[in-house]
């Protein structure tokens, strides 16, 4: 009898609490804050329209603190037709590089720029052919990475299952092989604009750089012997755009020189 009364105390004091509820959370709820996105939008099947920006604003107090946040909510609340690559969201992956007011960047380690009076544009990587809205096409990138055989190349069986290496030849490896390939350095390279055709770009050089270092690999001469002519590596003005965007922290010019060095050595 008294578990009765019990629960009707508790059914009665029920919509009290949840008015109680929803008072602290409007309370606690942070006014509107819109933002405006200026996007880059073609789209393949209609060729007649040219490329165009394309403005959605959403509310900053609704979105994760990523540029990477923003799109996924403008394709999943506003435009589903938005397309853009993305896959780990932190960092790892290199699919979401893109231009961001004016810098080649991973969408997913972006902030949003929280001054709501001032537009935010992004654009796809820049002189690259486009597959559509923010998704370039990366086929000659990849083509120039294979070019480079980047994998070990060791004539001699392997001491004890594997190809030994010092710390102090494998501490040689620090600061290249962390590269992502998001292509962010060599789509900000002048020369690589302008002569993607044959000359090889920042980020595909520094990793034939990142195999000429390897103690491990014995076809170094091979590896240099294909970078000297006048068009795969010597379109490097160190001009040092690679290093200053690359959203890694990583020095591509650095390693360009390295070559250089090396092979004026020989
Ligand atoms: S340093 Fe060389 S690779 Fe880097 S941006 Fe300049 S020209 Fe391009
Ligand atoms: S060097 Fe940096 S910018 Fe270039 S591809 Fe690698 S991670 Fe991206
Ligand atoms: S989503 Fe993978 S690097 Fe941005």
């Amino acid at each position: 009898m008294q578990s009765l009364a019990l629960a009707k105390h508790a059914l009665r004091a029920q919509p009290a609490r949840l008015t109680l509820a929803r008072t602290l959370a409007t309370a606690t709820e942070k006014p509107v804050l819109l933002k405006e996105f200026k996007i880059y939008r073609w789209n393949p099947d209609k060729p007649e329209e040219k490329p165009k920006l394309e403005s959605y604003k959403i509310d900053l107090n609704q979105t994760g603190p990523m540029i990477l946040d923003a799109l996924i909510k403008i394709k999943n609340e506003v435009d589903p037709t938005l397309t853009f690559r993305r896959s780990c969201r932190e960092g790892i992956c290199g699919s979401c590089a893109m231009n961001i007011d004016g810098q080649n960047t991973l969408a997913c380690l972006c902030r949003i720029d929280r001054n709501a009076s001032k537009d935010t544009k992004i654009y796809p990587l820049p002189h690259m052919y486009i597959v559509k809205d923010l998704v370039p096409d990366m086929t000659q990138f990849y083509k120039q990475y294979k070019s480079i055989q980047p994998w070990l190349q060791n004539d001699n069986p392997p001491e004890k299952g594997e190809h030994l290496q010092s710390p102090e030849d494998r501490k040689k490896l620090d600061g290249l092989y962390e590269c992502i390939l998001c292509a962010c350095c060599s789509t900000s390279c002048p020369s690589y604009w302008w002569n993607q055709d044959e000359y090889l770009g920042p980020a595909t050089l520094m990793q034939a750089y990142r195999w000429i270092a390897d103690s491990r690999d014995t076809h170094t001469e091979e590896r240099k012997d294909r970078l000297q002519n006048e068009m795969s590596m010597y379109r490097c003005h160190t001009i040092f755009n690679c290093s200053r965007t690359c959203p890694k922290g990583l020095n591509p010019a650095a390693a360009i020189a390295k070559i250089k060095l090396e092979l004026a050595a020989e």
